[in-house]
């Protein structure tokens, strides 16, 4: 097969936010970029993140980058890495001004500062009072973040590849990185860009669960090609529950709703977070709430005839409140459930969200491995950024509003050390031949056309129950035993299915093939390093080891896709400049 070649010095896979704001920088350093994106650029994920983006900016009560810190790394349940949160929380102000210059539409104060809301698990040092730091634009701060981007990119003239799935990385001769086989999917034909720097800049892979606030498109594309490339995947056991979706369907209802004022009651018409969370309530971490609500319809406190979920209030702020801060979620309210927020509670219950891990990268956005037993090292012309990369800031468990600030720092990090890597490899590298091979196998193998026992649709519904039933908010041995066992099967299934339509224009049903076995990949490498994590530690709940035991799990997982291979490696806990936080007991 001959493929067409074009050349880049810098390919960034995903048009997120963490993509095109490391296309940005690029593109304003004179680079020659591409983006490629499965969806046109202004429909990628981060159009839905709703509440905010932290920044201590300190426009609404005092507040500084320190407390940031501090909150972040304890919401991290200390297993975050404390220098790239104090290099993350640090620079947030600066990047926040960056996007307000660049013209997001930030909502505003009285005074025409960037208003900003209350969100979970910020501090209360004033008084008892919480920290208002999450900088927002209604609730559709990743809306307009992202529209931002994509008119400024325009203008620096970034090339973006629209509509293009990446199937796999491609490498030199050397080993190195050098850009990806990518599928048009118009036409159906495969392309190489080669370029002398790789940005994955993918997302999430909230779809391996049922209920989830996630869009179709995040399926860990780029994990699971990190992963097919030897590099291994951190942290992936802790996957967040955010707790307010819209019961049994899992849209995400922000967490800014609470910051408003907003309050969880139960069949009751208890404020029950006030047992689980006396100082926080309703505004402790994601974790904490999450589990809470899970215990409440447990044990028979669920509100509605089936007693399985509790009620989002929201109707005492009034609806010029509503209308004013919150409109997105009163119309999503209104279309999903008819229950106007105004009046009546939303029934909610909790969702996945969120994987804290990802691809392993130093705080500058490289990808890096760890090597026999001596420090890790990068893996030349690959880099990350965003929620499909483990720069460690969010360790056991993400705060809110901490995620859109990650994929603008770690996105504009990363561009600034590919920038670096530009000037010193000034040229493209030979294609390895073998790594081209095993792209296009991986893409052909779709054009099979004997006889199969399994279809995809099938496959993936399988997956999304078995992770939800075995990898969810609570687990343990017996379960994860179980889950495993499911997951091993579904993949050696997986040969076994086939498409039953092998045109090639605008064919779906190819591209649903090539996420669901990315998805799967990465839901094996979740519940492996779940089984093996015998404590309970931010998201990641073993009811059968209910407490934290940092003596032994210290320490960040690392999944490896050949062998199914597990290895840890320790956390930095050594800020940059400031003294460490030590492990405390994490209460709200
Ligand atoms: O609740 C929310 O608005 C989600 C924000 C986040 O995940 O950071």
């Amino acid at each position: 097969m001959s493929i067409p070649v074009s050349q880049f010095d810098a390919l960034i896979i995903g048009a997120g936010g963490g993509g095109m704001r490391a296309a940005l920088q690029l593109a304003r350093a004179d680079a020659k970029v591409a983006v490629v994106s499965k969806v046109f650029p202004t429909r990628s994920h981060t159009v839905a993140a709703q509440g905010g983006i932290n920044a201590a900016l300190a426009n609404v009560l005092p507040d500084n980058w320190h407390w940031h810190m501090f909150d972040t790394v304890k919401g991290s349940d200390y297993l975050g890495d404390q220098d790239a949160i104090e290099y993350m929380c640090k620079i947030a102000p600066q990047v926040v001004y960056e996007l307000e210059h660049t013209g997001v539409p930030f909502s505003r104060l009285d005074n025409g500062k960037i208003y900003q809301r209350r969100f979970g698990g910020q501090s209360q040092n004033y008084g008892g009072e919480q920290a208002a730091r999450t900088c927002a634009a209604a609730d559709r701060t990743g809306h307009v973040i992202v529209h931002t981007l994509y008119q400024q990119n325009l203008r620096a003239q970034t090339h973006f590849f629209d509509e293009y799935f990446a199937i796999d990385l491609l490498k030199a001769e050397d080993g190195s990185i050098q850009g990806a086989l990518v599928l048009c999917i118009e036409t159906g034909e495969p392309m190489i860009i080669q370029a002398k720097t790789t940005l994955l800049a993918t997302g999430g892979c909230g779809q391996m669960y049922r209920n989830n606030t996630n869009a179709l498109i995040n399926t860990g594309d780029g994990m699971a090609m990190a992963m097919r490339a030897g590099v291994p995947v951190e942290d992936m056991e802790f996957f967040q529950f955010h707790p307010t979706g819209i019961a049994g369907k899992g849209i995400l209802i922000t967490e800014g709703a609470r910051g408003e004022g907003g309050y969880l009651t139960n069949a009751d018409g208890e404020r029950f977070m006030e047992r689980y969370a006396p100082n926080a309530k309703d505004l402790a971490s994601r974790d904490v709430v999450s589990r809470a609500i899970h215990t409440e319809v447990k044990e028979g406190r669920g509100c509605g005839p089936n007693k399985d979920f509790v009620y989002l209030h929201l109707d005492h702020l009034g609806e010029e409140v509503l209308q004013k801060r919150l409109p997105g979620i009163r119309a999503t309210s209104i279309a999903f459930l008819g229950i106007d927020p105004v009046d009546a509670p939303i029934p909610i219950y909790p969702t996945a969200h969120y994987v804290m891990g990802g691809v392993p990268t130093d705080r500058f956005g490289q990808v890096v491995v760890p090597v026999g037993t001596g420090p890790e090292e990068a893996v030349p012309g690959l880099y990350a950024a965003g929620e499909c990369a483990c720069a460690s800031v969010h360790g056991g468990n993400r705060l809110g509003g901490n995620s859109l600030l990650d994929i603008l720092v770690f996105g504009r990090a990363a561009a600034n050390n590919m920038i670096e890597a530009l000037k010193e490899n000034p040229s493209h590298k030979t294609l390895s031949q073998e790594s081209i091979d095993a792209a296009v196998t991986n893409l052909t193998r779709w054009d099979d056309i004997s006889e199969g026992s399994e279809t995809v649709e099938g496959l993936r519904n399988e997956l999304q129950r078995t992770m939800e039933t075995y990898c969810g908010v609570y687990r343990d041995k017996t379960m994860l035993d179980e889950g495993v066992e499911k997951v091993r099967e579904l993949l050696k299934r997986l040969p076994n299915a086939r498409l039953k339509d092998h045109s090639k224009i605008f064919n779906t049903a190819r591209i649903e093939a090539l996420e669901l076995e990315n998805l799967m990949q990465l839901s094996l490498a979740t519940i492996v390093s779940a089984q093996a994590r015998e404590e309970s530690r931010g998201a990641h709940s073993r009811v059968d080891f209910p407490t934290r035991d940092d003596d032994k799990w210290m320490k960040h997982s690392l999944f490896f896709m050949e062998g199914e291979r597990l290895d840890y490696k320790p956390v930095r806990s050594k800020p940059l400049t400031v003294e460490s936080f030590p492990p405390k007991e994490r209460t709200y």
